[in-house]
């Protein structure tokens, strides 16, 4: 069987993510924990973290990521987006804009801070505009989750490799549903109403605090279903993958894909049922509030 040129630039890539993902939880978890991290900056709120590991992390990603690709684009949530310099392989591969790469380098940065064991990080790889490889490595449990487009999720403990699949056939009504809560308090409220109502309707509610672990629970079936609003690209874009590559459907509401509005992830028929109950909760309204549209 002739594999496709796509899915062998998918695995190149995947194996780049994975060695800057690793390497870059292993400084992670250097740290002791004896003190606390220093917290270098706030971003949207005082909640709003970043230390300077987050930035650490990025900066020994980045730095990987050009060294093997250094026509790449990379997308980092510390850094912003750069631009590669010109293709340094000669095969073409690297050409500004066709692969950019998107960098979580520590999702769960308060659970990092606090010494709790839910943080990752996250690196995705698009192919013109499309995620095709993702890596999420979880240090404080020696795991690592893996996808690639078409090719199915992994979870890496050691030397184990377990394909992931989602649960399957979970009614709302039993499923344990994962969340996140963005760091504005004006959304944290309407986020605070929307799982109020959700609540008895369900088996029960977990805050990881982690999205991208979130997802890969989702893909590995320790989570039924997920979802958050407010996220970034960078909290979902390898999990997404992941949770996808494992069967689950992912997307956001009314048909809509994933992004910073919503993201959602279910196996099929919970996809269903949990995107209805949560459209007729009008989740999204605090952007109508922001707006000035009411008081
Ligand atoms: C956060 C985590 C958290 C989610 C927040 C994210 P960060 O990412 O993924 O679970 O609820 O919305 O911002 O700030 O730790 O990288
Ligand atoms: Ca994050
Ligand atoms: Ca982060």
């Amino acid at each position: 069987m002739t594999i496709p040129e796509a899915s062998e630039d998918a695995e190149a890539l995947l194996r780049i993510a994975v060695a800057a993902a690793a390497e870059a939880g292993r400084l992670l978890a250097s740290w002791r924990g004896d003190e606390r991290p220093e917290v270098v900056q706030t971003k949207s709120s005082p909640t709003d973290i970043v230390t300077e590991m987050d930035r650490r992390s990025e900066a020994l990603i980045t730095g990987r990521i050009r060294a093997r690709r250094p026509g790449d684009t990379v997308l980092g949530e510390e850094g912003g987006q750069t631009a590669g310099g010109p293709a340094g392989d000669g095969t073409g591969a690297g050409q500004p804009g066709r692969v950019r790469w998107i960098v979580d380098p520590l999702d769960g940065t308060v659970n990092y801070l606090y010494g709790l064991r839910d943080w990752a990080v996250s690196i995705a790889a698009e192919v013109d505009g499309t995620v095709v490889a993702g890596a999420v490595e979880v240090p404080r449990y020696g795991e690592r989750f893996t996808a690639v487009a078409g090719q199915g999720a992994w979870l890496h403990r050691g030397e184990a490799r377990l394909a992931l699949r989602c649960s399957s056939d979970v009614p709302l009504g039993q499923a344990l549903v994962g969340t996140g809560f963005g760091y504005d308090a004006g959304r944290r409220r309407i986020q605070g109403e929307v799982l109020a109502a959700l609540l008895p309707y369900i088996r029960d509610i977990r805050r990881g605090g982690s999205a991208a672990v979130d997802l890969c629970s989702v893909a590995a079936g320790r989570l039924d279903a997920f979802y958050e609003r407010g996220l970034n690209y960078w909290d979902f874009a390898a999990g997404g993958l992941i949770a996808r590559e494992a069967g689950a459907l992912v997307g956001g509401l009314a048909g809509r894909t994933e992004s910073t509005s919503m993201a959602v992830a279910a196996g099929p028929g919970l996809y269903q049922q949990l995107e209805t109950f949560l459209s007729n909760l009008n989740p999204e309204r605090d952007a109508e509030r922001s707006q000035g549209r009411e008081a």
